[in-house]
């Protein structure tokens, strides 16, 4: 039941049949009241009058809450910014941020209460993009990065030939299927306990202990899972795990808030639209010799995690391969709209698709297969003499495979002959045109805030045998506490129903970081190996001593552990130490080793290793409506030495296909008075499940396997393999191209709607 083997999700029973608990199913304490937020209903504005009056005497209404009923701090961002107030005061920063909040008897009853309120502004000007940000000169939310290196301008003008272009790239609602939700129960004097569905316990214990004006030991932050949070929960749960934590100490009741689904789109952050600017030079062979590129992005109002996603940007624009000379620098622009957050890859999934858009303008230019010039350019292996293994940011690549997977996957896929039929095809089909792609990923893992990277475990073991985990880790349908107990089961060489996972509580782990990165697995896994340990160091030198064998005697077999010739049961072995007063429990601790990032400098080794895969796409789409399917894709994906290869691929498929939804049909759309309009599914379009690939052939490299010592040398799976579906894009890219005999880049933006994708059809139509 240990490593490497294909276990199922332990709560997948519980997923499918609507058993698992989420916070919304848990019981409530007596007495519960709902909170409801009361939102800005200007873009950018001065707030001159806000009547609370109708919302006081509305129905079933308890209390109305605002600025001046915060305890403690106003200020709820992730960074100590000061830049995020739990309510608008003075000013509206973008439509929908919470005025205030109105506590009533039922849910239905705040909600409508909410809706009462009568608020007067002032208008100002507000810009909602990129483009309108930089034209109006709009602040930055937070410092830029530059990576640079090697002599750009020399490099450029040298290069035998030079393109410039730009793209623009659309951002994403996370559309967990739980939204947004925090339930607080007051405690003795200053003490709250907070079920909040979030990513970041910890953060949420902290900002709940500085709202209400008090320390940290007087909140504990609990989660038994989410609903998905990829990204969404890392720190959005603040404000409600506040507001619901201010309003139940304020009325000594519990206090539940759960905003519904247009909401939920409306007040919280999202991916990060960019726009992409870039400056190439390359040769008659495709190899790129200098790479000149800005990423501007979407931050919103406010900082929130915009710096380490847009720092992200840049450290993906590379991808797989080697810039000779480069500068890259990103541009976080303040908006008028909701602030911007964490979204599976972090920024990474932009930074490299503008990284792999340079590479097809690159082979359209030359008229070539774009995989060419991908290989073209592939960072070099080990010790490379001529230094092509050296990124932007000055770490050297040490464990490049991508040159196997894509050689691999290009046979395996039988890429070549595709193409050429395909091609073929395309030259008799009047209205059918399809397209081809392989792309590759490589993806950097660690928190690039080097300090996130250490993790605690619990680990209890009762006399009966039976053994509980904790870990600072939070399940969001991940499976990461499947993969923790199978760490667990595989130290102490027990079944794995042996261990039993309990909710996330700060009060059992202390000071975590996010579940977030991609890392929970790396770092909670050593964690609960190292607490493992500890506790059957002890129990081998008690076994040594007891039965008078050397210590080398004593080993764990399946659900046994032998002393010398004799095989004592798990638990009756237990029940001796336990006799014999051996503690049996152990606090575990980790931290990654080998990194370090200097911001300033832009020199480091931020990545303790990189996680590869490829992807080849296939699509085909209809030239008079620009409506498309993804007939097949087959990927090949590098999870080291995979600790769960079910778990795996089920990461794989899943982040394959919401990839596929923020390049394809999810698009967010703002309107002129800065208000979000597609906040629905009626609107807002997630793939569905007739919109899958028609052939989905998902592999693992098994030959793979982490150089580093990893979790039993695993590799983390949680985001890199959201990059695969770059290959639909340029896919669709290919089938449009078709129209001109490949001979134009298509310059598809994302995401390609159907839309987007008959307007690119249309143009390369007038120009033939
Ligand atoms: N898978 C499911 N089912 N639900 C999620 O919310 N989040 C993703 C990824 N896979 C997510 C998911 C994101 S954004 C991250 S960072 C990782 O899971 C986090 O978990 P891990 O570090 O344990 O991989
Ligand atoms: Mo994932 S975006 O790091 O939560």
């Amino acid at each position: 039941g240990g490593a490497h083997t294909p276990r199922k999700h332990d709560s997948a029973h519980k997923h499918v049949t609507g058993s698992a608990d989420y916070i919304d199913d848990m019981a409530e304490p007596a007495g519960t009241l709902h909170g409801y937020l009361g939102l800005a209903e200007r873009a950018h504005a001065r707030i001159t009058a806000i009547d609370l009056d109708p919302v006081r005497a509305a129905k079933g209404v308890v209390a109305v809450l605002t600025a001046v009923d915060v305890p403690g701090s106003l200020d709820i961002s992730s960074n100590g910014s000061g830049d995020e107030p739990m309510f608008a005061t003075e000013t509206a920063l973008f439509h929908g941020q919470p005025v205030f909040a109105v506590v009533a008897e039922t849910r239905e009853l705040a909600r409508r209460a909410a809706k009462k309120a009568v608020i007067s502004y002032e208008d100002l000007p507000h810009v909602t993009d990129v483009r309108a940000a930089m034209e109006a000169e709009y602040p930055l939310v937070t410092e830029p990065l530059k990576l640079e290196r090697g002599d750009i301008e020399a490099g450029l003008a040298a290069a035998p030939r030079r393109l410039k272009g730009e793209m623009r790239i659309g951002g994403q609602d996370h559309f967990y299927l739980e939204g947004h939700i925090a339930l607080a129960i007051p405690g003795e004097d200053d003490e709250v306990t907070v079920w909040s569905s979030t990513q970041h316990p910890s953060e949420v214990q902290h900002i709940v202990a500085h709202a209400l004006g008090t320390v940290s030991n007087a909140v504990t932050v609990q989660v038994r899972r989410m609903g998905g949070g990829f990204g969404g929960k890392e720190t959005q749960s603040n404000l409600f795990a506040a507001i619901a934590a201010i309003a139940a100490k304020k009325l000594n009741r519990a206090v539940k808030i759960r905003p519904d689904r247009d909401d939920d789109m409306i007040i919280t952050g999202k991916r990060h639209d960019f726009l992409v600017e870039y400056d190439i030079g390359f040769d008659d062979n495709g190899v790129i010799h200098a790479v000149d590129a800005s990423f501007a992005a979407r931050c919103g109002f406010s900082s929130d995690l915009s710096g380490p996603v847009t720092d992200r940007a840049l450290f993906h624009a590379d991808n797989c391969y080697f810039y000779k000379d480069v500068r890259l620098v990103s541009k976080p622009m303040m908006t008028n709209t909701v602030s911007n957050t964490a979204f599976r890859g972090f920024g990474g999934p932009q930074g490299m698709l503008g990284g792999e858009r340079m590479i097809e303008e690159i082979a359209y230019a030359l008229g070539r297969d774009p995989l060419e010039i991908r290989k073209a350019n592939f960072y070099g292996q080990g010790d490379d003499p001529e230094g092509r293994n050296l990124t932007p940011y000055h770490q050297k690549v040490e464990d490049n495979i991508i040159g196997r997977i894509v050689e691999d996957l290009e046979a395996s896929s039988d890429y070549q002959a595709r193409r050429a039929e395909i091609i073929e095809f395309n030259r008799n089909s009047p209205v059918i045109r399809r397209g081809i792609a392989l792309t590759p990923v490589k993806f950097g893992i660690s928190f690039t805030a080097t300090w996130f990277n250490q993790a605690g475990a619990l680990v209890h073991v009762y006399q009966d045998g039976s053994i509980h985990l904790n870990h600072g880790g939070t399940e969001m349908g991940q499976g990461l506490n499947t993969k923790v107990a199978q760490v667990l089961a595989e130290e102490f060489q027990v079944d794995l129903d042996t261990i039993r996972i309990t909710a996330t509580t700060t009060g059992k782990v202390p000071n975590t970081s996010a579940t977030a990165a991609s890392s929970g697995t790396d770092l909670n896994g050593m964690a609960a190996a190292n607490a493992a340990q500890q506790i059957k160091t002890r129990l081998v030198a008690f076994a040594s001593e007891k039965f008078n064998i050397p210590e080398d005697q004593v080993a764990f077999e399946p659900n046994h552990v032998r002393v010398g010739n004799e095989l004592l049961p798990f638990g009756d072995f237990i029940k001796l130490a336990y006799q014999a007063r051996i503690q049996l429990s152990a606090a575990g601790f980790y931290k990654t080793p080998d990194i370090h990032w200097n911001r300033a400098t832009g020199k480091g080794r931020p990545f303790y290793y990189y996680a590869y895969g490829a992807a080849v796409s296939e699509v085909s789409i209809d030239t008079l409506t620009g409506e498309y399917q993804v007939d097949r894709v087959d990927v090949l994906h590098d999870a080291g030495k995979s600790l769960n290869p079910a778990l795996d691929i089920g990461q794989i498929e899943g982040a394959f296909v919401q990839g596929m939804g923020w390049l394809t049909t999810e698009e967010l759309w703002w309107d002129d008075k800065g208000r979000l309009r597609t906040h629905a599914p009626s609107t807002y379009k997630i793939p569905l499940a007739s919109d899958r690939p028609k052939i989905f052939n998902v592999k693992l490299a098994e030959w793979a396997e982490n150089r580093e010592p990893t979790i039993r040398r695993s590799k983390a799976v949680g985001e890199p393999p959201f990059m695969l579906p770059i290959s639909v894009l340029e896919a669709l890219g290919m089938a449009v191209a078709s129209i001109a005999d490949y001979q134009v880049s298509p310059r598809l933006d994302a995401p390609a709607t159907p839309e987007r994708v008959l307007m690119a059809v249309e143009r390369l139509k007038a120009m033939v």
